[in-house]
């Protein structure tokens, strides 16, 4: 089987799938409005993720979250936490930058200048829809917040905010570089803070996904230091 068939083969397989096991959808009148109006990309089986974790957070540890792009799923995690009173500090991270910063595709537009737009729009949707509870948003790739994290510095958020780093997690959303080598790093390092009765909700990481994720997924289930706590298809883990 060429390449292109595998694909849709696995594609018609995810549909079987979906209709076997459908995915568990909390969408309510606020989120639809919110995914309306902020561009990001939403597995719609996150909500039912996040919202678990966040009302059964172990501690008031922070929550943490690698790759925010537009501020969708932030202002969802904003969300769930005013819906539970939770106060735990969101800490989140991207850079917005990428490898190629050339063209999209044959526009005059460049990746450059859509990770530019993409960093004022989740400013925007963040001080709108998370206004009250703003996030603390560093900008950097997650093997340097990791470290900062690690040396327990004070840094500038993207909001004027000194923000101190370190110390115990309660809960992580990692969605940034799915490739193997970034996605494994980021698991190794959310392990080294994730607290006992925390949460680890890995994107993209849905059986039968192409992505990379699969394969950390499986080794997060090889520790056996894991429990699943929910497959919408992605995998809700809480730590042992
Ligand atoms: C799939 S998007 C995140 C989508 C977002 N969570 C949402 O709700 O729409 C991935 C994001 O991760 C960021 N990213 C890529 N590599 C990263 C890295 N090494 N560290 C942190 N963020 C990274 C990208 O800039 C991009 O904004």
């Amino acid at each position: 089987m060429n390449k292109s068939n595998l694909r849709l083969f696995n594609r018609s397989v995810r549909k079987i799938k979906n209709i076997l096991n459908p995915v568990i959808d909390i969408s309510d009148e606020y989120t639809s409005l919110l995914c309306g109006i902020n561009a990001g990309w939403l597995e719609r089986g996150n909500l039912y993720s996040l919202n678990y974790a966040i009302e059964h957070l172990p501690s008031g540890s922070p929550i943490i979250e690698i790759g925010s792009f537009c501020g969708l799923s932030t202002n969802l995690i904003g969300y769930y936490k005013e819906k539970h009173g939770v106060t735990n500090k969101l800490i989140n991270c991207d850079k917005w930058e990428w490898n190629n910063s050339g063209p999209m595709g044959n526009s005059r537009i460049s990746i450059a200048d859509y990770l530019i737009y993409a960093q004022n729009t989740y400013m925007g949707n963040v001080q709108t829809f998370s206004g009250n509870d703003l996030p603390h948003t560093i900008k950097e790739f997650s093997d340097d917040f990791f470290r900062m994290w690690r040396a327990g510095e004070e840094v500038e958020d993207i909001f004027g905010r000194k923000t101190k780093l370190g110390g115990p997690i309660s809960f992580a959303f990692v969605d940034g570089n799915h490739e193997y080598e970034f996605a494994k790093n980021d698991f190794l390092h959310t392990d080294e803070f994730l607290e006992s009765g925390g949460f680890l909700l890995f994107d993209d990481s849905a059986d039968g996904t192409e992505w990379e994720v699969s394969r950390v997924r499986d080794e997060v289930i090889a520790t056996k230091r894991y429990e699943i706590i929910i497959k919408n298809p992605n995998y809700l883990f809480r730590k042992h």
